[in-house]
């Protein structure tokens, strides 16, 4: 029980300004009655763990085709040149990679294609049985979101795409993930929403006008006209799991007032002994509606995403 509550605050200690605010509120303790009758108290590391395991376990073999915001040929040749310029700033001479919160091997795929050797990690079972299937990668399950099992100082490339926003503290796992590395290894971090994306300029409130506009004119859009969304049986399955507080793939820091703030991550990961490469904003192209020729008007002018590559020294 000690090391319940142990655990719940020795998880505050590193979360900075941004997610601070948010910690108590989100962070509530709540009592689980064990199988032997114990009260122990869970703390919401584990549950939020636990709630990405459980999210995506039905839908491990569906996420590629339910993320076109991911698998579309836009994102996928931006994220290629990234991933690339992640591995031209390498200066630790090897070619071992982790793909950090694998998923299906989205990353892993980019990172075998430029040579390099990749070991796939994640939380979820579901996921790590796919990418042994698909690359035969070697494998390391996360238990309970730990990275005690990763060694230190194995890596030259971690990446880590679309998986910050569902670490309860992300903020250590920014400096643990550092630690892993051997020095002059490289920390790819990308697809994170981005300053800009929680309040937004003038650049990305006009995209974000030109796009609805777009859609408005096209008769079916139920992402946009209230009517047809009504017609639709997700709409209120939608509106149910709001209701219920159902987060479906366990995401944590996807709220305005708690959502990942990439100045801290770039601090923490200095104060851990990295110097910034290159830090990118872009603007995703989310597929699934997206006007193609409205999103290339706005994409080097708008942004709501970002990335760093980050030099261990
Ligand atoms: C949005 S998916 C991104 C998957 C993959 N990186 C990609 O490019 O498609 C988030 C991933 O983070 C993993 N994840 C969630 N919580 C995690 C944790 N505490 N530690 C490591 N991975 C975690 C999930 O299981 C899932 O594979």
């Amino acid at each position: 029980m000690l090391g319940c509550f142990r655990r719940a605050f020795g998880a505050a200690s590193g979360q900075r300004a941004s997610t601070e605010t948010n910690f108590f509120s989100r962070r509530v303790l709540h009592a689980k009655r064990r199988a032997s009758g114990t009260l122990c108290v869970m703390t919401s590391v584990d549950s939020d763990v636990q709630a990405n395991i459980d999210g995506y376990a039905k839908r491990t073999r569906r996420y590629d085709a339910t993320h076109p915001d991911i698998f579309n040929s836009h994102e996928q040749a931006r994220l290629a040149a990234a991933v690339g310029r992640a591995v031209d700033a390498i200066t630790s001479g090897g070619s071992n990679a982790l793909d950090f919160g694998c998923g299906t091997g989205n990353l892993t795929r980019h990172m075998r294609d430029l040579g390099l050797t990749v070991t796939c990690a994640d939380v979820s079972p579901h996921f790590l049985q796919i990418v042994a299937e698909r690359y035969e990668a070697p494998t390391i399950e996360l238990a309970g979101g730990s990275t005690d099992a990763v060694a230190d100082g194995a890596f030259d490339l971690i990446g880590v795409y679309s998986v910050l926003h569902h670490l309860p503290d992300y903020v250590a796992s920014v400096g643990r993930l550092v630690s892993k590395l051997k020095p002059g290894g490289v920390l790819f971090i990308d697809h994170e929403c981005n300053h800009t994306y929680w309040s937004p300029d003038r650049e990305l409130a006009q995209f974000r006008q030109e796009m609805r506009a777009g859609q408005m004119q096209r008769f079916w859009c139920p992402d946009h006209k209230r009517w047809q969304r009504r017609l639709s049986p997700s709409h209120y399955r939608a509106r149910y799991r709001r209701f219920r507080n159902i987060n479906e793939e366990g995401d944590v820091h996807v709220y305005a007032h708690d959502h990942v703030d990439w100045e801290t991550v770039i601090q923490v990961a200095v104060e851990a002994s990295c110097e910034l490469i290159e830090r990118t904003d872009y603007l995703l192209f989310r597929a699934g509606g997206y006007d193609e020729a409205v999103w290339r008007k706005w994409n080097s002018r708008a942004s709501d995403m970002g990335g760093v590559i980050l030099r261990r020294t």
